[in-house]
């Protein structure tokens, strides 16, 4: 095997929905890449929070309110040196990936680019990451160029040539396919893209629940993440950024906690990390993430990882038996992480996601908000069955298992799985 599972049956246990059922089935959660499950203790977290430490943050005079702010700010500082940042102030709170994107595209893109400079993506993007630029340079008179693939979704890093210029202003790449399951050499891209005087943006919504992160390693400019995959709430996602650039960047919103001063006419924003951070954030789910990120680290990415590689290469080859499949995404496992995307010949789709949903299967059916990648394969979506470290190779068993109920129903040629 390519890794080495973790004891899932006794980390399933943390999970209470995993005990749950669907359509009476019992559940067989593979869809981690949209929204991972929560562990008991993040969830007692969060709801510990509203019972026992509610306040509002940096702004009562009250014991409350001075342990809410502390137990917040201790979550960013357990957050930077998770991401591997030195410097907790260049952590920055925001709701999701998306809005950690869009901070940057309307806070550094919209106020930098000038006519004909480019925004480098590629269309294996998820829209989070490829939108915002669309803004940016439809504000700004910027064009985006698309990094070439190669035949099995991966950056073709022989050709970044092609599109990477002294015109190229920002390079900004998935860690981690979410529609396909690349883990792409973003560190490279970052060098070459650093060579041209480009900023190095990351979308790391599929690469920090999965893989060891160390932003200052990567080298990276910005890395998004999202902590509803990292075994957090919803409503919570971060930015870090460099520093330097921080400091140069105009606020994203104004409004409370965001100012130094404020006069009838003007204001001036607060130091980092607050610049970023206007109005009452999310507390509870702040304060329930550090908890998530206790357990991550408790388990360890490395082993997290190791945990997926062994499923995933007992997925693809378990589900590559089942007659008229067609899987997406690279055979190399060292670029490949814990997601498989798939086509049953003649069946849509969102056909195959409700009969696995009968069978208590829940996956994501459709273009995963990668119109462009699909666009691209001439195919309107996939089913995409991801995996977390919950998940067992009895899981990829029932999914195959369901499938033949999908090949039975469609009446599909009856071979054995
Ligand atoms: N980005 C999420 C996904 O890939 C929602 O499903």
């Amino acid at each position: 095997m390519a890794g080495k599972l973790l004891d899932y049956g006794k980390i399933r246990e943390d999970f209470p929905i995993l005990s749950t059922k669907m359509n009476g089935k019992p559940l067989v959660f593979l869809d981690s890449a949209a929204s991972s499950q929560k562990p008991r203790r993040v969830i007692e977290a969060f709801e510990d929070y509203y019972r026992c430490r509610n306040a509002n943050i940096h702004r009562g005079a009250y014991r409350l309110s001075y342990e809410a702010t502390d137990l917040y700010d201790r979550t960013r500082a357990r957050l930077a040196k998770f991401l591997g940042a030195s410097d907790p102030e260049t952590v920055i709170f925001t709701r999701n990936t998306t809005e950690s994107l869009n901070l940057v595209a309307y806070s550094w893109a919209m106020n930098e680019l000038k006519p004909g400079d480019e925004i480098l993506v590629s269309e294996l993007e998820h829209h989070s990451n490829l939108v915002p630029w669309m803004m940016a340079a439809k504000k700004t008179g910027a064009v985006l160029r698309h990094i070439p693939l190669t035949e099995d979704a991966r950056y073709d890093l022989n050709r970044l040539d092609e599109v990477l210029s002294d015109r190229t202003k920002i390079v900004a790449v998935a860690h981690m396919s979410n529609a396909v399951g690349t883990i792409h050499d973003i560190k490279s891209i970052g060098k070459r893209a650093h060579e041209k005087g480009a900023i190095f943006v990351v979308d790391g919504a599929q690469g920090a629940c999965h893989n060891a992160v160390n932003v200052e390693d990567l080298d990276c400019d910005f890395y998004a993440i999202s902590a509803h995959k990292m075994l957090g709430p919803t409503g919570v996602g971060a930015l870090y950024g460099r520093r330097s650039i921080l400091e140069t960047m105009e606020p994203f919103l104004g409004g409370g906690d965001m100012i130094l001063t404020v006069s009838k006419d003007s204001f001036k924003p607060a130091p980092l990390p607050m610049k970023f951070e206007a109005g009452t954030p999310n507390i509870a789910g702040v304060v329930a993430f550090a908890v998530a990120l206790e357990y991550l680290s408790q388990v360890g990415l490395d082993n997290i990882h190791a945990h997926e590689m062994a499923l995933i290469e007992y997925g693809l080859s378990e589900l590559g038996k089942v007659p008229g499949i067609r899987l997406f995404g690279t055979n190399d496992l060292d670029h490949r992480g814990g997601v498989i995307s798939f086509l049953l010949e003649g069946v849509h789709p969102h056909d195959i996601g409700s009969i696995l949903d009968e069978e208590g299967v829940a996956v994501r059916a459709g273009h995963h908000c990668c119109e462009p990648f699909m666009k691209k394969e001439g195919i309107s979506g996939t089913v995409r069955a991801s995996f977390y470290l919950y998940n067992g190779p009895d899981d990829v068993d029932a999914l195959v298992r369901s499938l033949q109920k999908v090949r039975d129903i469609f009446k599909m040629p009856v071979k054995n799985l």
